[in-house]
């Protein structure tokens, strides 16, 4: 039966081919045929995944037959058209999604060459810009991107040939006429949302216009761009969509219905028909339950609540979450009114920064006067959330100076805030990357790195339980009043790894700062905070992200590039040229060697913290790379690297490394 309705559709649509003003409408994707790669899939129920839960995947869905766009009885110009879609992005961790979708029209359903993460799944670094992509695409993108010059990571913008847009908006609906009055959208809430784009042929204006799922179309649209689109598009193109994750950060991708229209009004979706999204635990259940109640319980028992709302109201605005357990733990709990009131209600003019974790606020303890910063992380298992917090407690007992001070917590529903020192300079990778602020010189920067290290030594070596850091990075590592460098957001990462299945281990971390190993096993150990610290060592010293997509070939991925400075005994060429020469040159070789031995892909030939300090406070010299064994094959890093360890399993080639380098390993032990 189900057969025979797939065909009679197919045969009806491939009739509106025929027709002069070809359209299509698909409230959801059961039985269609559409041309797909990448990861795209078409769910059981009918709803069309671009992307899943995978790290940097692109998927790609378009209609399967091409439609003619130029009128060619009339200079070729272009013919007004109209689509409308509805779409959800469900990110894995709320508050951090990526990339995002963009509705596409090309000459090609495959477009060859692109890449995912920041591109989309729509160009890669060298097409993005190329007049002869013939691509104009409506770009969803929850991820700031500055080298496009992004405004925000939740946008909608209209890209030509060049994810650097044309023309872009934060996510929002205008609720009249006027233009005044508006609300913004979360494009990542995980909720649907319908999206029109229409574009008038005579006019030569294209709209976008988005709004929640169920809301009438917006009366103005959220961007309209004049721009004759008959330079970029062709005579003949497909229409679809692409869809791309990020290295970290991952979010499935839907499309749940799709109408479109050559020449006129796109018919409307039947909303009633769309397929559902896949469940979502929690969240799903305090739905039913909000709608349930008010139906159950009798009117009469409403007239009594509403005398008490206001009691309930001021309840729950501080509620907070509290078990027996905590009590004996010994760490200082927040209230969370006085966090409220700290923060002046977590207001947006209080926002420090957005982390991988959460959104940092400054606050002013209302008792003490003290300056804290408070980090609002959102979690959403309950399973671990025990072990985790008795983590972080006894995380709070740390004392050390190069370590951000944890003062205490508090917890709500769904959600933990962490209470920290405050830290009036910030994070240290706005002064090496960020071209506006003063950079730091170099007996600065060598006092941070021996800080961080002497810190993670700490960590590693001098606590009573081995805490490992997991993300060690310039932006996690914080100055305080007198230029020290601190660790923050030790132990954090923990948070990701509870509550969720064994079997199912996920990295978490920063691309370019995760040892190889890690892709693999997914567990940090002592050695892949070494790694991570190496980076670090060539980030402060060379003054640039270990892995910088814009750079010229060869200096993408910054290990590779030291490393075959230094190959032909040219390293220290690979220096922050802000510094310009003023840097004492032998602590410059001895961190920048450092970085690069802390990057050996075999974990056993990294030192450990202990003697990377040694070797920093020149206790023992560093003895020459190459008379270690160490040579260029030693360095498996960046995007390439990273994919083929997961690939590819230990060679006999690494055994053979894996010898060497116990040799070398006790190379250094006896030079202690
Ligand atoms: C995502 O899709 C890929 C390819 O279809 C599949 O191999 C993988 O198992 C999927 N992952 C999840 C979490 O569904
Ligand atoms: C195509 O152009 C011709 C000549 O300008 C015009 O009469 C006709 O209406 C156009 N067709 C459409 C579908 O816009
Ligand atoms: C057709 O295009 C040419 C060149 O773009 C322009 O000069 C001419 O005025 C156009 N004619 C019409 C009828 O639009
Ligand atoms: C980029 O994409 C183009 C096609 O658009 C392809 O020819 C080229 O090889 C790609 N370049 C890279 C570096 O992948
Ligand atoms: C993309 O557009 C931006 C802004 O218009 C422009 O500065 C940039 O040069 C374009 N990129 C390319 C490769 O043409
Ligand atoms: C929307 O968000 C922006 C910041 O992203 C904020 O400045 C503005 O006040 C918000 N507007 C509304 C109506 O919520
Ligand atoms: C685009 O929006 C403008 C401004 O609201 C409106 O005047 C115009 O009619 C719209 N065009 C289309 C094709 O919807």
């Amino acid at each position: 039966m189900s057969t025979i309705f797939a065909w009679l559709f197919l045969l009806a649509t491939s009739f509106a081919i025929a027709l002069e003003n070809p359209s299509f409408v698909y409230n959801g994707f059961k039985n269609s045929r559409f041309y797909r790669d990448g990861v795209a899939e078409i769910t059981g129920n009918g709803l069309l995944r671009l992307t899943n839960y995978t790290k940097l995947q692109k998927g790609h869905a378009f209609y399967p037959k091409p439609f003619q766009f130029k009128n060619q009885s009339s200079n070729n110009s272009i013919f007004s058209f109209s689509s409308t879609f509805v779409f959800a992005m469900v990110p894995k961790y709320p508050e951090t999604g990526g990339h995002g979708i963009a509705f596409v029209i090309a000459p090609s359903r495959s477009l060859p060459g692109a890449v995912a993460g920041q591109y989309l799944g729509l160009f890669n670094v060298t097409s993005n810009g190329d007049p002869s992509n013939h691509i104009v695409a409506v770009e969803l993108d929850t991820v700031y991107s500055s080298e496009f010059g992004d405004i925000n990571a939740n946008h909608v913008g209209i890209d030509l040939n060049n994810l650097t847009s044309a023309i872009s908006d934060p996510a929002k609906y205008y609720l009249d006429h006027t233009g005044r009055n508006y609300k913004n959208l979360s494009l990542m809430s995980g909720q649907e949302m319908q999206v029109w784009i229409e574009y008038d042929g005579l006019e030569k204006q294209l709209n976008v216009t988005i709004a929640p799922i169920k809301l009438p179309k917006p009366q103005i649209p959220l961007l309209s761009l004049s721009y004759d689109l008959s330079s970029i598009i062709l005579d003949s193109m497909y229409v679809g969509f692409s869809s791309s994750t990020g290295s970290v950060v991952i979010t499935s991708h839907y499309i749940l219905g799709w109408s479109f229209q050559m020449n006129g009004q796109a018919r409307a979706l039947d909303l009633s028909r769309l397929p559902k999204l896949p469940r979502r635990g929690p969240k799903e259940q305090s739905k039913a339950l909000t709608i349930g109640l008010p139906i159950i319980i009798p009117v009469f028992v409403v007239t009594i609540i509403s005398i008490t709302f206001f009691v309930i109201r001021w309840k729950r605005k501080y509620a907070e979450v509290f078990e027996d357990w905590e009590l004996g733990s010994g760490s200082h709990r927040f209230s969370y009114k006085d966090l409220y009131i700290a923060t002046k209600g977590f207001r947006d003019k209080e926002l420090l920064g957005i982390g991988g974790f959460g959104r940092v606020y400054k606050g002013v303890l209302p008792s003490s006067k003290i300056e804290v910063a408070v980090k609002r992380v959102s979690h959403e298992s309950k399973q671990g959330i025990k072990e985790f917090i008795a983590e972080i407690v006894s995380i709070g007992q740390l004392r050390h100076r190069n370590l951000v001070q944890l003062l205490g917590y508090c917890r709500r529903k769904g959600e933990l805030l962490l209470v920290y020192d405050f830290m009036p300079h910030g994070s240290l990778d706005k002064f090496l990357f960020c071209p506006s602020s003063s950079r730091l010189n170099w007996s600065q920067r060598f006092r941070i790195i021996k800080g961080v290290a002497s810190g993670l030594v700490y960590l590693h070596e001098e606590w009573e339980q081995v805490v490992i850091h997991r993300d060690v990075k310039a932006s996690n590592v914080l100055i305080d009043g007198e230029w020290n460098g601190r660790l923050g957001d030790f132990g954090l990462a923990r948070l990701y790894d509870h509550g969720t299945n064994p079997e199912t281990t996920h990295v978490v971390g920063t691309l370019g700062y995760l040892a190889p190993e890690m892709t693999r096993t997914g567990k940090g150990t002592t050695s892949t905070d070494v790694f991570a610290f190496g980076a670090f060592l060539l980030e402060v010293a060379c003054g640039r992200k270990p892995i910088q997509q814009l750079a010229s070939d060869g200096k993408i991925i910054l290990v590779d590039w030291v490393v075959s400075c230094w190959s032909r005994g040219a390293i220290l060429e690979t220096t922050d040229p802000s510094l310009v020469s003023d840097y004492v040159t032998e602590e410059m070789e001895l961190v920048l060697k450092l970085g690069l031995l802390c990057s050996h892909k075999i974990p056993a030939a990294r030192p450990s913290m202990r003697q990377v300090v040694q070797f920093l406070d020149k206790d023992v010299p560093l003895l020459e790379l190459s008379s270690l064994g160490f040579n260029a094959g030693c360095i498996t890093c960046g995007q390439e690297g990273f994919d083929e360890f997961v690939s590819s399993s230990l060679h006999s080639s690494d055994l053979n490394y894996l010898r060497s380098s116990s040799v070398a390993g006790s190379v250094l032990s006896s030079g202690r």
